[in-house]
């Protein structure tokens, strides 16, 4: 039993939340044209670090002839996303040893797992498992642009409350989190050096901004509540006593951010996220 990333490093609904909205069909159309995958062949593909299973879930929808597997090895996500997302065959199991037969999967894809694994077996795992012709899809988190609305900074509560958490600096590292970062450059470059070939590079941009009025009433709704969920998670996971007023004062300026977008006074608070996407053949 791992549940090393999701009790320390980031909460089953702070991820699964923040990539619902990512994948959410809305953006379908910005990943389609760099994925190139026929929807009407029954693709066998391995999503690899799946977390609580958002892209498993999404690819499922965009892909309904595909057999989709997610992979990962932090048991408290694959028993959230094998109760969440039925269709996908979740398994816990590690990136360096995939317990799969060599030749095996059409496709191999990955949302911000790459930094976290060393290459060689990044890739090296992917390569193996795939049939030839297959195809690999790394989608790695770049710099976004971030503006909140001023009803929703950060409060004195929730300040107070995390300067009474002792930080342990280096316990990110301790756990192996981002271990292997790479540039835009390095990525594709780095795919290449694996031995996958017609390696080729693009971006999606993921706009949240929930007053812009293209986003139907609950998607923008969504949007600010994954914030919320967010924020509450991290308190939560801090285990700590005094958590109240925080939690209060969390509530309170959701609550008010959203009374704000229902009542149409528009604050074009956002979150932009870029996505590079580096595809590779076997
Ligand atoms: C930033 S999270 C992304 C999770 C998921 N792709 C998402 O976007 O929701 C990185 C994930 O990689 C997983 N991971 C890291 N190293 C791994 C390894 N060697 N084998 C399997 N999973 C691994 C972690 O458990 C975590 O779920």
């Amino acid at each position: 039993m791992n549940k090393l990333w999701s009790e320390h490093v980031q909460g089953i609904m702070t991820l699964f939340l923040s990539r619902r909205l990512r994948f959410h069909d809305e953006f379908f159309p910005q990943y389609e044209g760099l994925f190139r995958l026929d929807p009407n062949r029954e693709l066998k593909v391995l999503e690899i670090g799946c977390g609580p299973g958002a892209l498993s879930e999404a690819l499922h929808r965009w892909y309904p002839k595909a057999k989709i597997t997610g992979i990962d090895r932090d048991s408290s996500f694959v028993a959230f996303a094998q109760a969440t997302v039925p269709d996908v065959t979740f398994l816990e199991g590690d990136a360096t040893r995939l317990p799969f037969e060599n030749d095996s999967f059409d496709v191999t894809i990955s949302y911000t797992v790459q930094e976290h694994v060393a290459p060689e077996s990044f890739w090296g795992e992917q390569r193996r498992v795939l049939k030839p012709g297959g195809v690999c899809i790394c989608l790695s988190a770049r710099r976004g642009i971030q503006h909140t609305a001023p009803c929703l900074e950060m409060t004195q509560e929730e300040q107070a409350f995390w300067e009474s958490i002792p930080q342990s600096e280096d316990e990110l590292e301790k756990l192996g989190v981002c271990r292997y970062p790479m540039s835009e450059a390095e990525l594709p470059a780095s795919m290449e050096a694996h031995a996958f070939r017609a390696v080729s590079t693009g971006y999606a941009m993921i706009d949240l901004t929930p007053d812009d009025p293209k986003y139907p009433a609950e998607l923008a709704e969504a949007m600010i509540d994954e914030g919320r969920k967010a924020a509450l998670e991290a308190i939560h996971s801090a285990h700590s006593d005094g958590a109240e007023k925080a939690v209060a004062a969390v509530n309170q300026k959701y609550d008010e951010r959203l009374r704000l977008y229902r009542a149409g006074i528009k604050q074009w608070d956002t979150a932009v996220s870029v996505t590079m996407m580096v595809r590779g053949v076997k």
